[in-house]
Parts: C-alpha cells; sequence; structure tokens
C-alpha cells in the first residue's frame, strides 16, 4: 500500500470515510478557521509521519476533518515552504493524502506582498493566474509522463467564479490578479518588486505555487486567495518583516474567513 493511501486509511479510521469535498491549506497567520470546525477531528502533523514539521511561525501544524458551514473539509493548518529545506516538494505527501481521501478540490490560502498599487495591506486577492518565479518546480524528479502537467487551467474558473460570488455577498472586495513566486526566506529588493510589476506579477509570496503545480499534477480543482499583508519592498514606508505579516494578517483573515465561510455555504 502505498504511504499516502496508508495514512488516508489512518485518518479515515478517526475520522470517517466521508471523503472531504475541499482541502484548504492556510497561510500564515491564517488558522483560525481550523479551530472553529465543528466536531473536527485534529491530528498533529507529528502523527502522520512524513508530513511536514512546518516550523513556520504563524502556523498551526495540524490537519483537522470536520464540518465548516455544512460541507465536509480537511484543513491543513500549516504547510511547509520551498525555503525550509530547498525542496519544492515538501507538500506532496500531504496532497497525496488528500487526493487518497477522496478529495477533489483544493483551496488554498496565504499572505502576500502587493506589487500592483490597487492592492492594499488588510485587503485580498483572487489569484487568476501565477508566475513560478522561484525557478524550481516541484515535479523535478517526478519519473512519469504525468509530470507533464498542464497549467493553462492552473485556477479553476467556476470555483473562481464561486469564490467572487461569495465575496460580493459579504461585501468584500476582491480583486483578481497574478501572484508570483519568490523563492523567499529574503524578502524582495525594491528592484525584484519593479522587475515583477513589469513581468505582470500583481502580488508576490513564497507559498502556493508548488502546491496548485501538485494538486494539478494529482487531478485536484485549485483555487487560491492571497491576504495582501504590505505592499512589495520599496512602495511604502512601512517595514517589510515575519513579524509585520503575521500583525497585518488578521485584518485580512476576518474578511477570507467570512468569503470562505459563505463559499462553502452555498
Ligand atoms: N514578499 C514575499 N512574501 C510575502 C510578502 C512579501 O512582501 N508579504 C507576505 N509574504
Amino acid at each position: 500500500m502505498s504511504k499516502s493511501v496508508e495514512l488516508a486509511a489512518r485518518i479515515k479510521s478517526s475520522a470517517g470515510d466521508e471523503a472531504p469535498e475541499y482541502g484548504l491549506i492556510l497561510g500564515s497567520g491564517l488558522g483560525h478557521l481550523s479551530g472553529t470546525i465543528e466536531d473536527g477531528v485534529a491530528i498533529p502533523y507529528d502523527d502522520l509521519p512524513g508530513f511536514p514539521h512546518a516550523g513556520v511561525s504563524g502556523h498551526v501544524p495540524k490537519l483537522v476533518v470536520g464540518d465548516l458551514e455544512g460541507t465536509r473539509v480537511a484543513v491543513f493548518g500549516g504547510r511547509s515552504h520551498y525555503y525550509e529545506s530547498g525542496k519544492a516538494d515538501a507538500m506532496r505527501l500531504p496532497l497525496e493524502v488528500l487526493a487518497a481521501l477522496g478529495t477533489e478540490k483544493l483551496i488554498l490560502t496565504n499572505a502576500a506582498g502587493a506589487v500592483n498599487e490597487n492592492l492594499a495591506p488588510g485587503g485580498l486577492m483572487l489569484l487568476n493566474d501565477h508566475i513560478a518565479f522561484a525557478g524550481t518546480n516541484p515535479l523535478i524528479g517526478e519519473a512519469t509522463d504525468a509530470r507533464f502537467v498542464p497549467m493553462t487551467d492552473a485556477h479553476d474558473v467556476e470555483m473562481r467564479a464561486a469564490l467572487k460570488a461569495a465575496a460580493k455577498e459579504e461585501g468584500v472586495e476582491l480583486p483578481e490578479g497574478v501572484y508570483g513566486w519568490f523563492s523567499g526566506p529574503s524578502f524582495e529588493t525594491p528592484a525584484e518588486i519593479r522587475a515583477a510589476r513589469v513581468l505582470g506579477m500583481d502580488a508576490v509570496g513564497m507559498s502556493t505555487v508548488p502546491e496548485i503545480i501538485l494538486g494539478r499534477f494529482l487531478g485536484l480543482r485549485c483555487a487560491a486567495i492571497s491576504v495582501i499583508t504590505n505592499m512589495g519592498a520599496g512602495m511604502s514606508e512601512e517595514s517589510i518583516s515575519h513579524d509585520h505579516t503575521k500583525q497585518m494578517a488578521p485584518l485580512g483573515a476576518a474578511k477570507l474567513e467570512n468569503v470562505l465561510r459563505r463559499f462553502l455555504r452555498t
């Protein structure tokens, strides 16, 4: 039995057989949602061999399976980033487990810096495309032809429309834009932010893109929302730091939570 099938069986034995409709991966400072799941079964990553240790402060390293607004979800309260290990496929096993649970749709959230001047800290951005600027790919080393994953429809049109509709009903602005994946962990320079703008990025961050690539590889439909925590380097006087990200994330997180709850309810 493959490792993912074995772990999925273990998760089912405590959380039940029903496949979660959505997997949710929560970004820095955005973990609150997982604590609000009704009758959720929480499994620490440490009890799931091969899961990342999610060693970034602001993340809650556990998987919670249960109901959110009447929809069954599997929430990953933490992710591993490329910059932690140099491995872009650090989230491969958790996503394989999600697929093995029978889940078909994945929603990702992250904290990001704005490149587009029309975005502002505390606001949200729905990813309508991305640029993998980190110069690597989580499928490097995958030996099968399945590695040649088309990315044309990486950001699912139907899920995006439903998220936009949910945001509208909640009175939350949800502009769309292109997310650029930088490796981190250092933040960008002002010149890199200017370059990002020229290249067509609206926001930049250090996550999400490898998970979308892996998600598409596994046949999951994907959508992602950024919480804008700061303007990109050189765009404003405010300082950029991880502490600042964690401080600012809750502002947008409340809006994000309302959008996701509405989305799951309808
Ligand atoms: N750059 C990269 N990642 C980020 C940023 C940023 O400005 N803010 C939050 N995550």
